[in-house]
């Protein structure tokens, strides 16, 4: 089943931007003349200066990438000045809410309009250009409105989920330096309120308690009007100011490779890294994906599920879509809330062209009554996407098939936080499917699979191999480096294997060549579809006052993907009486520390963990006894102590 082909109907070929042919010439064109091909691209951006210099750099020693350097341009004149002249009245943003019947529609001219008031608020208040402003908001129009003040100006955005916790807000301002937060009295989230600016205040309490703040205002976006505690000097009301801005700010002209942005994810060792994206070549790849991938034209209706928090968010609902002139839908509920079907409705009722979710949500509505969906039409789909996770063959056919009608090309494209945008995806109307596989590289994408021992596995397109996931060359949506730490850039993604971009992905190629991702093969857990380091949920666990040791790995969730296991030993061992309340109370710091999306499922207390002699967790161990594979270990010849093996199969057994 999974390799039966999927042709896109002829219709949508005949007015696909890119074609089976125009795809070959693409990509030849990118591999033989690279310099002309990319510049040939960036014509797509308005730039105050045009590039004459392609770039892009090689991936030795220092790795100091740059793209398009003597190219200005601004990414807020791209996303919205540029479409004023004749298309200012066009709807840029629909804002659904929660509640039906909050819905806002904003034009190009009023979402100007509104990103100009709050550049010239941020300035007033002394923000510079290359200063960092944060955003802590829940899915409402000012976070993409945030973003492109902060862009207008050349401040460098760092969005932050709204599902972190306060310690996750601290970790990240006191990271990145951010001299202002924006965040909300409260979000909503499933017909529950979440805290916002409750939770920044004991962010921002914790980092004055540690000796400074570097945060010097607050601004409070009133999204539901509950009134909140406002700190005199520091926290100021967004509505009034906004309100007596001037509506006008004039673009700062960046250079290509000025910041854009910083947006932080997790790896398998350490803190989340601070990935640094930069003007010209995040914003051209964004473009030019979201065109490419999903067929895009000015005036489509684009949804995106992912949230602003997120890659998913900044490069499909905010910088592809709106520099492509499209509109983005913005939907602040989840779901299945408040009955199921709400996404259905959403599609219909604001008659979504291209739709873009995760694997892990249509796993979940799968399931659900198949009355559900056949209440709604979806008529107006023409393009479906997933992304996030590997799509097993099953949810790719309902997806198709049910949600789609058959007549949809569905995209499963493979990208990272770190790749700014799509990288491995079909193009409608040029690369026919296959249910479970990303397909085929983008033109200027050169993906190769490598062997344990670093040998690149058949040449760079051709032929069937398994491996590790590497890009063999640079693409203008790179991330740069990471923010304050060039040295971890260098060795989480360029030392393993050197010469090349390791993703951190393993993969299969098939005799088409096409792509077959099959997972991290690092210590990082995707769980439906939040890429979350085990090396931080230990160190979460780690700061419980009863814990002397975790580990943390994923286990198969039908649909999840992954979800968290942690194994714990309590400092003097044993749990006792106690055990049940205290893992639970575990889970719960965990939240604390991080934020809900990162508790664990299941917390075990165990007396011992397997260990090799110089003393490494042998995570491959736990993941065969969480699975009950614990008959086939394979090599145990470095395991330390084998009885503890069995202790952990009986306490499992429990
Ligand atoms: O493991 C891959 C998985 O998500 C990881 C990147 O996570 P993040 O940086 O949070 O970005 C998520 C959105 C791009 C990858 O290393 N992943 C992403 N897309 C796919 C995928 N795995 C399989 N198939 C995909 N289409």
């Amino acid at each position: 089943m999974t390799d039966e082909m999927f042709h896109v109907k002829p219709d949508l070929a005949a007015s696909a931007h890119v074609n089976a042919q125009r795809h070959g010439l693409m990509t030849n064109h990118a591999l033989n003349e690279p310099d002309s091909f990319w510049l040939e691209q960036a014509r797509r951006l308005d730039w105050f200066r045009m590039p004459t210099l392609a770039g892009g750099g090689g991936f030795e020693g220092e790795v100091r990438l740059s793209w398009f350097s003597d190219g200005t341009l601004n990414a807020s004149v791209n996303c919205l000045d540029r479409h004023l002249p004749e298309n200012g009245d066009r709807i840029a943003l629909i804002w659904q809410g929660e509640a039906e019947d909050d819905v806002r529609h904003v034009s190009f001219r009023a979402l100007h309009a509104e990103v100009c008031r709050l550049a010239n608020v941020l300035k007033g208040l002394g923000v510079r250009r290359g200063d960092r402003v944060a955003t802590y908001l829940p899915m409402v129009v000012e976070g993409v409105v945030a973003m492109l003040a902060c862009a207008r100006i050349g401040a460098v955005h760092v969005v932050m989920f709204a599902g972190f916790s306060a310690a996750g807000v601290a970790n990240r301002l006191r990271d990145s330096g951010a001299v202002l937060l924006l965040t909300a009295d409260e979000g909503r989230r499933g017909g529950k309120r979440i805290a916002l600016k409750a939770l920044a205040d004991e962010a921002l309490a914790i980092l004055e308690t540690e000796g400074g703040s570097p945060v010097r205002q607050v601004l409070v976006v009133p999204v539901i009007g509950t009134p909140v505690p406002m700190r005199a000097g520091r926290d100021l009301d967004y509505a009034r100011l906004v309100g007596e801005a001037e509506p006008d700010c004039a673009p700062e002209e960046m250079g290509a490779e000025d910041p854009l942005l910083i947006l932080y994810t997790s790896g398998s060792t350490g803190a989340p890294k601070g990935l640094l994206h930069t003007t010209g070549g995040y914003l051209l790849w964004a473009s030019l994906t979201q065109e490419i991938v999903f067929d895009h034209r000015p005036g489509d209706v684009f949804w995106c599920t992912a949230d602003l928090g997120w890659v998913t968010g900044h490069s499909y609902v905010v910088y592809g879509p709106l520099s492509n002139g499209g509109t983005s839908l913005l939907f602040e509920g989840t779901p299945s809330w408040p009955e199921p079907g709400r996404w259905w409705r959403v599609i219909d009722k604001h008659r979504v062209r291209g739709f873009y979710t995760a694997p892990t949500a249509i796993r979940s509505l799968m399931r659900e009554p198949s009355s559900v969906l056949a209440a709604s039409s979806r008529d107006s789909l023409r393009v479906l996407g997933s992304v996030g996770e590997p799509i097993n063959p099953e949810a790719w056919l309902w997806f198709h098939e049910e949600v789609g009608g058959g007549r949809c090309p569905l995209v499963d494209s493979w990208w990272q936080t770190e790749t700014g945008g799509i990288m491995i995806a079909p193009l409608p109307g040029a690369v026919a499917q296959k249910p479970g596989s990303a397909t085929l590289p983008l033109p200027g994408v050169c993906p190769v699979l490598v062997g344990h021992d670093g040998t690149v596995l058949e040449g760079a397109t051709q032929g069937e191999a398994e491996g590790r996931l590497c890009i063999a060359r640079s693409w203008p949506g790179q991330a740069r480096t990471v923010w304050g730490d060039h040295a971890r850039y260098v060795q989480t993604y360029f030392s393993t294997y050197p010469g090349l971009y390791f993703s951190g992905d393993g993969a299969r190629r098939d005799s088409d060549g096409y792509y077959w991702i099959t997972g991290r093969v690092d210590d990082v857990v995707n769980v439906s579809g939040h890429r979350i380091g085990s090396a931080e949920v230990e160190a979460a666990i780690g700061s419980h006052e009863a814990v002397a040791e975790s580990a943390v790995i994923g286990v198969p969730h039908a649909v999840k993907g992954q979800s968290l296991m942690a194994f714990v030993i309590l400092r003097g061992g044993g749990g006792g009486e106690a055990g049940p309340a205290l893992e639970a109370g575990i889970a719960r710091h965990v939240g604390h520390m991080l934020g809900r999306y990162a508790v664990p499922d299941r917390v075990l207390l165990v007396p011992d963990l397997p260990k090799t002699r110089s003393g490494k967790i042998m995570r491959r161990i736990l993941r065969k006894v969480a699975t009950g594979e614990h008959e086939q270990l394979g090599d145990v010849s470095t395991l330390a102590d084998p009885t503890v093996v069995d202790a952990l199969v009986a306490r499992l057994g429990q």
